[in-house]
């Protein structure tokens, strides 16, 4: 059997690592794919090394360039190695440009696609994010979605129940194995010399640091908040655009601020566990803080992490100062909500995710599951039934009993339950999806 990884940005290196890992531990043959979206030594390179990956087998070099050019550099070098390769299942991780390249390319291809932190919807399909996952999940054929919620999300857009896998988030093993190896090894601690009330932030988001607007009023914010250290490893897209718009040299002189380059992942960690709070508009940092007990305020009006949000750890401010500098201010200084914001409950997992996912991928290929080939019987669609059960029957007897159908929703009262196949159905209204012949 063999896996084609494919990466193209930090934060996919960082959440395939434990994954690779994983696979290699197993035995399984494997390549690595880089499109080379991130290329500076900070922003690639240094996780191959913190995280002890070797290189990658391809690098396609796209570089940056406008969305469109670099999805099709992407696709095109991608179908060109896949081709090549024909590898057993591809696996994408999230939802950058590469995650669409890689889902599309596999999808023309007919090889199957496994989409790693699957589901997850913000519901603004300005974000080019958005539209990634969406496509990613258009094309995917294994869902790994990290919870329940990201499965009910998939769910409604007709997803079959049969290939989503409801795993945890890698982000939860990278990171707590990689803790304990950046408390022995990273030194950034110490060089920063840090004090009390340290506030770790990050931005980076398109719809952030592109607008003026809304990166004035962050780093106003930012100037304002002086009861604070802030520690400020700079995004190249965020460093660009506040060189760009004017706001750099205020933030570079105020006192309370130290602005570094993007750091490694050991240290990033170390900082992360230094910290009082997080402020950022970072996916994997709302799923890092709440792993490791921070609490979280996010610069954005909406998230696709909204487990973390009613968790309790994480809260989303938007981008007005008056907001942000509020938020802060009453995060460190009310004891009781401080307690609460780090006693959330991690909704990602204990770790195992990366485990779970390898046993799946390696059981629907000893299953046959992973060859996608056009069907030689006739199916068609005999429609989508709304249906009360009244019997003492759960999801996987029922599909046994009626197998021409395929439980997709259940409704307990005006409650959405995920199907799972244990889930009881009494007194439970279900949507059914029925075939005119048996379904595999
Ligand atoms: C990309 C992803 C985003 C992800 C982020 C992780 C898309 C659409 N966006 O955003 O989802 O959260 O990566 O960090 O896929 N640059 C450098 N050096 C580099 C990389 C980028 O200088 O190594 C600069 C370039 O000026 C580039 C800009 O940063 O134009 C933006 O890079 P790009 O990869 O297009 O998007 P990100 O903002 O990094
Ligand atoms: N990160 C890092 N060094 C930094 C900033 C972030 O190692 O200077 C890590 C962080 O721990 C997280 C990942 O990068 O795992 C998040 O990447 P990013 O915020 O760029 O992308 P997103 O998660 O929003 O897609």
């Amino acid at each position: 059997m063999k896996i084609a990884f494919i990466v193209g940005t930090r934060p996919e290196i960082i959440k395939m690592s434990p994954l690779i890992d994983e696979v290699k531990k197993k035995g399984v043959n494997y390549i690595l794919i880089h499109t080379g979206q991130h290329y500076d030594q900070e922003m690639s390179q240094q996780f191959f090394t913190d995280l002890e990956l070797s290189q990658p087998d391809y690098n396609i070099g796209v570089g940056s360039t406008t969305q469109g050019k670099q999805t099709a550099v992407m696709l095109e070098g991608i179908e060109k190695i896949l081709l090549n390769e024909t590898p057993d299942i591809i696996l994408v991780e999230g939802d950058t440009n590469a995650v669409m390249a890689g889902a599309i390319a596999s999808s023309k291809l007919h090889l199957p696609l496994g989409h790693v932190e699957a589901g997850l919807r913000s519901f603004d399909k300005t974000m080019p994010e958005e539209i990634n996952r969406m496509i990613a999940d258009a094309c995917s054929n294994l869902f790994f979605v990290p919870t329940e919620e990201s499965a009910i999300n998939l769910i409604f857009e007709g997803i079959n129940p049969h290939n989503i896998h409801i795993t945890g988030n890698t982000i939860v093993d990278a990171c707590l194995r990689n803790l304990k190896i950046a408390e022995k090894n990273s030194n950034l601690v110490s060089k920063l010399d840090l004090g009390e009330n340290i506030l770790t932030l990050t931005i980076h988001r398109a719809e952030n640091v592109d607008d003026p607007k809304r990166l004035k009023n962050i780093t106003d914010a930012l100037l304002e908040l002086n009861e604070v250290t802030i520690i400020f490893p700079v995004h190249p897209r965020t460093r660009k655009n506040l060189v760009k718009f004017g706001f750099y040299d205020s933030l570079e002189e105020a006192k309370h601020i130290q602005m570094i380059n993007p750091v490694g992942y050991l240290d990033f960690l170390l900082l992360l566990s230094h910290s009082k709070l997080v402020l950022t508009d970072s996916g994997g940092i709302q799923e890092e803080a709440i792993t490791l007990n921070l609490p979280c305020i996010t610069l954005r009006y909406n998230t696709e992490r909204p487990e973390t949000v009613t968790a309790g750890g994480n809260i989303l401010v938007g981008t007005t100062k008056k907001v942000i500098v509020d938020n802060v201010k009453r995060i460190i200084s009310d004891t009781q909500l401080y307690q609460k914001m780090i006693n959330a409950l991690n909704p990602y997992g204990s770790g195992e995710t990366s485990e779970k996912i390898v046993e799946i991928i390696l059981k629907s290929y000893n299953d046959r599951k992973l060859i996608i080939k056009p069907s030689e019987e006739f199916i068609s669609h005999d429609g989508w039934y709304l249906q009360k059960i009244d019997e003492n029957i759960n999801v996987s007897e029922y599909e046994t009993n009626n197998n021409n159908s395929l439980i997709r929703i259940v409704f307990d009262a005006d409650e959405v339950k995920y199907p799972h196949p244990l889930l009881s159905l009494k007194n439970k209204t279900v949507i059914i999806d029925r075939f005119n012949s048996k379904i595999s």
